[in-house]
């Protein structure tokens, strides 16, 4: 039986391999979205650098969800940074959304269309918000619960740093600067 230790260098480098790992890896993988703290009431939205401002976090009161920050009508960006609002409105040509993505106005058009911004529901974990599924692990058990306790915090801000670079790539620098054992 031949043991591998180490990715093979093609898998650098390859667009195939990279697909198949986001595929079978990652995309099977927990997706984690958010905070809670980003969006601290109701009608707080958050838009999220780590999704290229694709989507918007929204404190919807019950849950959270994304909602696609891309207009319906030509493709515009509708919301920046953070804030609290009950409708959006493009900057483009004044088409209006309700806060769960709904058009609700499309101004000089005749037949108003309809439409909906692509959203999804969070789950919420321990004040973490994941895509799909979330970690099933019970902290008091484990004796982590200090560990994942967010009371008293607030959000204060994010920083995005983009390498140009294979993930696998990082692991690696990561485990040498800080010796995890691998
Ligand atoms: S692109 Fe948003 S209204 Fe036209």
């Amino acid at each position: 039986m031949k043991i591998v230790t180490h990715p093979s260098i093609k898998s650098y480098f390859d667009a195939d391999e990279s697909r198949q790992e986001v595929e079978q890896a990652f995309s099977r993988g927990l997706a984690y979205a958010g905070h809670s703290l980003m969006v601290p009431e109701k009608f707080s939205y958050q838009v999220l650098p780590h999704f290229n401002d694709r989507y918007a976090l929204f404190n919807q009161g019950e849950n959270y969800e994304l909602i696609s920050n891309v207009c319906l009508h030509r493709q515009a960006q509708l919301l920046e940074g953070q804030g609290r609002a009950r409708s959006i409105v493009c900057k483009l040509h004044c088409w209006g959304y309700d806060n769960t993505g709904q058009l609700k106005g499309a101004p000089h058009f005749k037949d108003a269309p309809s439409g909906q911004l692509k959203k999804e529901s969070l789950s919420v974990w321990n004040g973490l918000l994941f895509r799909g599924r979330s970690p099933n692990m019970g902290l008091s058990a484990l004796g982590l619960e200090d560990y994942l306790d967010f009371t008293d915090y607030f959000y204060a801000g994010s920083e995005t740093s983009e390498y140009q670079f294979n993930w696998k790539t990082f692991i690696e620098i990561y485990l040498e600067n800080y010796h995890v054992y691998s």
